[in-house]
C-alpha cells in the first residue's frame, strides 16, 4: 500500500513520510459493502479501523428495540479505538452506510504506535475531545428541546461534519435516510418530515433532489443551536 494515502488522515498529521511508511506496514485493507455490520456491540475487540473512503454509522439498540445513531462518521474518521483502550467490550454497532474501504490495525500494533509516535496519541486525544463535546451537545439537545429543535440540532450536525458551506449557505448533499435522521434526532420519521417541511415553509431549509440546503446557516445556527 502506497503511504500516501494516511496523509488526508486527521490522526496521522504532522507525520514525516519515514513514520508514515512505518505505520502503513502495520495495516491492511479491507471492504464493505452497504448495510455490512463491521462491529457488533459488546463484542469483544481486537483491532481498530481507519475510514478511506465511504461512510458507517455508530449505533446502538435501546431495550424496546429502537435503534439510536449516536454518530455518523465519513472518509479519514477512525472507530474501534475504545475497546482496545479499556479493554472491555465494543461500545456500539458500527454499520457501513454506503460502500466503504478501511484500513485495519490490529491491537497490539495500535498500542505500540502510540507509544512510538505521541503525535498520534495527541491527536486521537484531541479527536476524543471533540467527540465528547459533540456527545454532549447531543444529550442536551434530546433533554432540552421540543421536536423541531432536536431535528434542527441533527441537521446542523450533519452540516458541521460533511456539508459544503458556499455563501452563508449549506448544501447537505448526502442526507441520511428518514429513518436514520429519526434515529439520530431522538423522535419518529412522520416528526422528521413534517419538521422539515415547517422549516421549508418558515425559510429555514430549501429541498433540491435528494440534497437539503440550509439557506442562512448563521441564522438557522442562531436560531436553533442550544
Ligand atoms: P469500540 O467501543 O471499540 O467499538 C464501537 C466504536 O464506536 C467505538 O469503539 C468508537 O470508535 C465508536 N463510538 C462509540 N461511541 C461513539 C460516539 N458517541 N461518537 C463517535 N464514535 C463513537
Amino acid at each position: 500500500m502506497n503511504p500516501d494515502i494516511l496523509k488526508q488522515i486527521p490522526l496521522f498529521s504532522e507525520m514525516n513520510d519515514r513514520d508514515l511508511d512505518k505505520i502503513i506496514h502495520l495495516a491492511s485493507k479491507q471492504k464493505y459493502h452497504k448495510d455490512n455490520l463491521i462491529l457488533i456491540e459488546e463484542e469483544i475487540g481486537s483491532t481498530m479501523f481507519i475510514i478511506l473512503s465511504g461512510r458507517v454509522k455508530i449505533s446502538r439498540i435501546s431495550d424496546d428495540g429502537r435503534e439510536v445513531i449516536l454518530s455518523i462518521l465519513s472518509d479519514g474518521d477512525f472507530f474501534g479505538e475504545m475497546s482496545l483502550l479499556d479493554g472491555h467490550t465494543r461500545s456500539a454497532n458500527v454499520t457501513a452506510t454506503e460502500e466503504s474501504e478501511l484500513l485495519v490495525i490490529r491491537r497490539e500494533e495500535f498500542l505500540q504506535m502510540l507509544k512510538d509516535f505521541p503525535q498520534i496519541a495527541i491527536n486521537l486525544l484531541k479527536e476524543l475531545a471533540q467527540r465528547i463535546r459533540k456527545s454532549d451537545e447531543h444529550i442536551k439537545s434530546l433533554s432540552l428541546q421540543d421536536a423541531t429543535g432536536r431535528v434542527a440540532t441533527t441537521l446542523l450536525r450533519i452540516a458541521e461534519d460533511s456539508g459544503v458551506f458556499r455563501k452563508g449557505q449549506v448544501e447537505i448533499l448526502e442526507l441520511p435516510l428518514q429513518q436514520d435522521l429519526a434515529n439520530m434526532a431522538g423522535t419518529s420519521r412522520e416528526t422528521i418530515s413534517r419538521v422539515i417541511k415547517s422549516l421549508t415553509e418558515d425559510g429555514y431549509l430549501k429541498k433540491q433532489g435528494g440534497k437539503i440546503i440550509i439557506l442562512d446557516y448563521e441564522k438557522f445556527r442562531v436560531r436553533f443551536a442550544r
